[in-house]
């Protein structure tokens, strides 16, 4: 899962996806493509709403994608056409780039950074949506 700051996006969508797949063997981890945050816990806000749907992110620290995340990952899932296309730019190989997918099918995860509460429940809920497709494909359901 990756978004800009690895913070506030990603991080849901990791915790969120591994709350589907909990009873299933999958290796799932997010990061973003900017550095800015290398380090941090998620935005407060987004643990919140995490927390409100009984979902556990504040463990997680924020990372920068890295060119082996093209090998260690069968899918990467990104929130918006800018990460995507950079992160295009960045694959190695054709079969690198056909990894990449925007999570939400041909929609944005809008970036709720300068956002407030609302903008966060509604970036849960997209995600969380987008997810429950991924997993139906995922599982042939
Ligand atoms: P994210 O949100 O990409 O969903 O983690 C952002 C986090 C930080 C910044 C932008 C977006 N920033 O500009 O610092």
């Amino acid at each position: 899962m990756v978004c800009l700051g690895n913070i506030c996006r990603s991080p849901l969508a990791e915790g969120i996806l591994k709350d589907k797949l909990s009873d299933k063997n999958y290796y799932i981890d997010s990061a973003g493509t900017a550095a800015y945050h290398i380090g941090c816990s998620p935005d407060l806000r987004s643990i919140e709403v995490a927390a409100k749907n009984s979902i556990d992110i504040s463990d997680q620290k924020a990372r920068k994608f890295k060119i082996n995340d093209f090998q260690r990952f069968d899918k990467i899932l990104v929130m918006d056409r800018k990460n995507l296309s950079d992160l295009k730019r960045l694959a190695p190989s054709d079969k690198a780039a056909n990894k990449l997918s925007l999570l939400w099918e041909n929609n944005e995860v809008p970036d709720p950074y300068y956002g407030d509460e609302d903008d966060f429940n509604a970036v849960f809920e997209i995600i969380d949506r987008a997810c429950d497709t991924f997993v139906g494909k995922l599982l042939n359901r």
